[in-house]
């Protein structure tokens, strides 16, 4: 009899390494992971992995970091539930196990030449991150880059000092804008779409990669097809319950797609039909 070969099988737990683990805000927690059987996750912009914690349970988490990174990956979790709140509980020198990577990440050949207009919402920078600073670390491949970053307070604010260093670049143009502001905030106030008009670019090669809370993609697609980008050049993100996260429980269907496998990355003009019930 054959004996079942687990080595590729995309639902082997991987063995892994906290390496660092930190707070960054009240509920969001970073970590850094090595993995114990290669030196790299292999991974494109806009991955995720299935992080899973014995005993708890299994969670879809985006790859935050960039491929350009070797040797290792970052994660950053929102405490909401059971196994989020157990990944919360990690510290360096833990062990977690990882699945992946999966799904259909950013399409860097295709982004590669053209303007790129970023906007993240809240928790939304995590899997954008992975894209700016691949786009960062091979900024001759790329037009323009234009970078919009919404958030409820000035303290939800992740990646303060990379935020910080894209904000000194003279290569990337940054804005930042908060729904409610500290005495001590000097910036932007207004919802995420207000930053939009104002931004000067080119729609014919402009591709925007959209990446944020479900309530925010109809407005901010609704503001970037008036400023003339061609619905295919508009690349959104998408979250769904997953289980398996790869294809074959159904529990992610988004119409005739599986999140998971033919996503989370997807073009507007692909998800449109579908965009008021995400
Ligand atoms: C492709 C993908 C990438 C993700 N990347 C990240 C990431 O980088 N960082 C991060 O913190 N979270 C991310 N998430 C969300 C994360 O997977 C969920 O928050 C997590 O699975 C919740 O598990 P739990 O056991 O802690 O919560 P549960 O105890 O299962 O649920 C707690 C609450 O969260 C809700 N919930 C659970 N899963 C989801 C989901 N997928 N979408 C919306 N609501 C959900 C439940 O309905 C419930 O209200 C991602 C999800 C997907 C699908
Ligand atoms: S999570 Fe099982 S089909 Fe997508």
């Amino acid at each position: 009899m054959k004996r079942l070969e687990l080595v590729d099988s995309p639902y082997l737990v991987r063995e892994a390494k906290v390496c660092e683990a930190r707070q960054m805000t009240k509920s969001e927690r970073y970590l850094k992971i090595v993995l114990k059987d290669a030196h790299d996750l292999d991974h494109e912009p806009g991955q995720f992995v299935m992080v899973s914690i014995a005993g708890v349970g299994e969670a879809p988490i985006s790859i935050c970091s960039s491929p350009t990174k070797e040797g290792y990956f970052e994660l950053v979790v929102r405490n909401v539930g059971k196994v989020t709140s157990a990944i919360h509980k990690l510290e360096a020198g833990d062990t977690v196990g990882i699945r992946g990577p999966f799904g259909r990440g950013f399409p860097v050949r295709i982004l590669e030449g053209n303007d790129l207009l970023f906007v993240a919402g809240g928790l939304g920078i995590v899997p954008l991150r992975s894209l700016v600073d691949f786009v960062i670390d091979n900024r001759r491949d790329f037009g323009r880059v234009n970078i919009l970053l919404g958030c409820r307070t000035p303290q939800d604010i992740l990646f303060r000092d990379e935020v910080a260093l894209w904000e000194k670049r003279i290569d990337v143009n940054f804005s930042c804008t908060v729904d409610r502001a500290d005495p001590e905030w000097k910036g932007h106030v207004g919802v995420i779409t207000s930053l939009i008009p104002g931004v000067d670019l080119d729609p014919d090669r402009t591709f925007a990669v959209v990446v944020g809370p479900p309530i925010m993609y109809k407005f901010v697609i609704k503001e970037l097809l008036k400023k003339g980008i061609p619905e295919k050049q508009i690349i959104v993100s998408l979250e769904r319950h997953m289980k398996c996260g790869v294809g074959k429980c159904g529990h992610c269907q988004i119409a005739d797609y599986y999140c998971c496998q033919d996503g989370p990355v997807f073009s507007y003009d692909e998800i449109k039909e579908n965009i008021e019930a995400l």
